[in-house]
């Protein structure tokens, strides 16, 4: 009886164990993704905005939704289990200033938002885009690991 009592404890450990894991690569994967797809939005908006492809106002509306909506998630994917491992990129600044991180996806939602409602033709487009990027860029400063 003893036996089995403790079989049970530890196998119940290692499950705790497993799914922790889990919600962690899953956390990191989650984001990675998401951040992935902010970078795919982002190309054809980065060809207008240098001129080598014409307008595209579908295209730039979708990069804008992507942000607005991918920002609100990705504050929910940095858990404190999700440090290291999965080959992220994440600083550990992050977690030592969590209230400025995640303002900076809070202002990332908010400046897309005004900028899907400012942005009609290639002249507001110039105008506009460059303060949504800002923020790309404003956090991968702090927050992201340099390419090596
Ligand atoms: C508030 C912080 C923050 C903002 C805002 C932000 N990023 Fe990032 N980004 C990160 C972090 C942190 C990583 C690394 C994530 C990881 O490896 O776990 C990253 C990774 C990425 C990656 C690599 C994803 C991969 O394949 O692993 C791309 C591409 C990217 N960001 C594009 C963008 C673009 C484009 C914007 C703006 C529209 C943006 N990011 C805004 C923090 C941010």
């Amino acid at each position: 009886m003893k036996f089995v009592v403790r079989t049970l404890v530890i196998s119940a450990a290692a499950a705790i164990a497993i799914s922790t894991a889990y919600a962690q690569s899953a956390a990191i994967a989650k984001r990675k993704d998401i951040l992935k797809g902010f970078g795919d939005a982002t190309k054809p908006v980065a060809a207008m905005l240098k001129g080598e492809a014409a307008y595209d106002g579908a295209a730039v509306q979708k990069a804008l939704a992507t942000y607005a909506a991918g920002a609100k998630e990705l504050k929910g994917l940095f858990p404190d289990d999700s440090k290291t491992g999965g080959d992220t990129a994440a600083l550990p600044a992050i977690w030592a200033d969590k209230a400025k991180f995640e303002g900076i996806f809070d202002k990332l939602a908010a400046d897309s938002t005004a900028a899907a409602a400012a942005i009609k033709d290639e002249a507001s487009l110039k105008a506009n885009f460059g303060k949504v990027l800002g923020n790309c860029k404003a956090c991968h400063d702090d927050f992201r690991a340099k390419k090596s």
